[in-house]
């Protein structure tokens, strides 16, 4: 590793921000960026923040051509007293470099990008939102930049952090969502990329996201690519039942993505007694469940919405309502706690918060 120190230069002409009440989900980004390269020579070098600006690749940078690319996704929040939150950051360069490792691209000093990542919210402090329910969106990433057209790892990487001022991910806010089980498209396959952050993941999943709105529904239920029965994800992100007083998430299978949410949730309701099993759980025994009027709760967890409750499941012509379309008792006190500990108002008694 060579020039390890993050270098900033800040911009002359800083943006105007956005009105904090009125803000979407990643349409506005801040005033600066992170950037760090790549060369066989080199390793990762030349760590730097400069003003947030277009970037220019060559049409043939290997990105563009067979999507050699990770991402991640986490949130920075300000406290009363300006004190700026991160959640379980480390979580997300672990992870990174985990899909790292599945898309053959090599492994950065998570230190390093912690403190890029840092020394980056601190020049950008000012844009961080502090009106309830919005958050400073950080996006890390990470993309092939060779201008090559054969089909083999790239020789070199970009890696970028930007930011976005963010509110609700979906328009629905914490309201449940009508979901439409998939039955016919896949997202994932064991041995595949599924449990790997990477853009063809997510353009593959957009055709069943395209069908499924068009028929009145927010999002689908992910059932595995082999049987097409055991439940996996929920749109872009996890999910969790509760049958009967237990919680049961889909355990990890290599297909699953290995949400910090997901994992952030199955920690807190063990902290709180509440049975959580990590198993394989099947369509046929949601139904049965839903039948003898034992399926209580239904909700998807990840960075973005946080908690996204599941008001109507439809599968087989079937309509499955879950707690009358209402937000469960539990959606909502994992809701509350989840974003209390996130935004510095309730206590953290994990030291989740950095
Ligand atoms: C998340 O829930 O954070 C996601 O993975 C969605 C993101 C791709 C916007």
């Amino acid at each position: 590793m060579t020039n390890s120190v993050v270098q900033v230069e800040k911009t002359l002409n800083p943006k105007m921000k956005p009105a904090f009440d009125q803000l979407s989900f990643g349409t506005v980004f801040t005033d600066h960026m992170f950037t760090m390269e790549y060369t066989e020579e080199q390793g990762w070098h030349d760590p730097k923040i400069v003003p947030y600006e277009p970037i220019l690749l060559d049409p043939a940078a290997m990105v563009f051509h067979y999507g050699q690319t990770v991402f991640e996704g986490l949130k920075a929040y300000v406290t009363e007293d300006e004190e700026v939150l991160l959640f379980r950051p480390e979580e997300n360069m672990k992870r990174l470099n985990r899909s790292n490792d599945r898309l053959c691209i090599p492994a950065f000093d998570e230190e390093l990008a912690l403190s890029g990542l840092r020394k980056l919210i601190q020049v950008d402090k000012d844009w961080i939102p502090n009106i309830e329910g919005t958050s400073l969106y950080i996006r890390p990433f990470i993309f092939a930049t060779q201008p090559y057209l054969g089909v083999a790892p790239s020789k070199t990487y970009r890696f970028m952090i930007i930011l976005s001022p963010v509110g609700a991910y979906y328009k629905e806010g914490i309201n449940p969502v009508k979901i439409a089980v998939e039955s016919e498209f896949v997202r994932a396959v064991t041995g595949g990329t599924g449990s790997a952050k990477t853009a063809g993941n997510y353009a593959g999943a957009m055709k069943a996201q395209e069908v499924a709105e068009a028929k009145g529904y927010s999002q689908v239920l992910w059932l595995d690519g082999k049987e097409h029965r055991y439940i996996e994800e929920v749109g872009a992100m996890n999910v969790f039942f509760k049958l009967n007083g237990e919680v049961v998430t889909p355990e990890l299978n290599g297909s699953i993505l290995e949400g910090i949410t997901r994992k952030s949730v199955i920690e807190l309701l063990q902290h709180w007694d509440i049975p959580i099993t990590e198993r394989k759980i099947s369509m046929e025994e949601l139904y049965e469940a839903y039948q003898s009027g034992k399926l209580e709760e239904a909700f998807g967890t990840g960075t973005a919405a946080v908690i996204s409750p599941i008001g109507e499941l439809y599968w087989n012509d079937k309509k499955i309502t879950i707690n009358n379309g209402e937000i469960g008792e539990l959606a909502q006190r994992v809701y509350d706690t989840m974003t209390g500990i996130q935004t510095g108002r309730t206590e953290d008694p994990f030291g989740w918060r950095m």
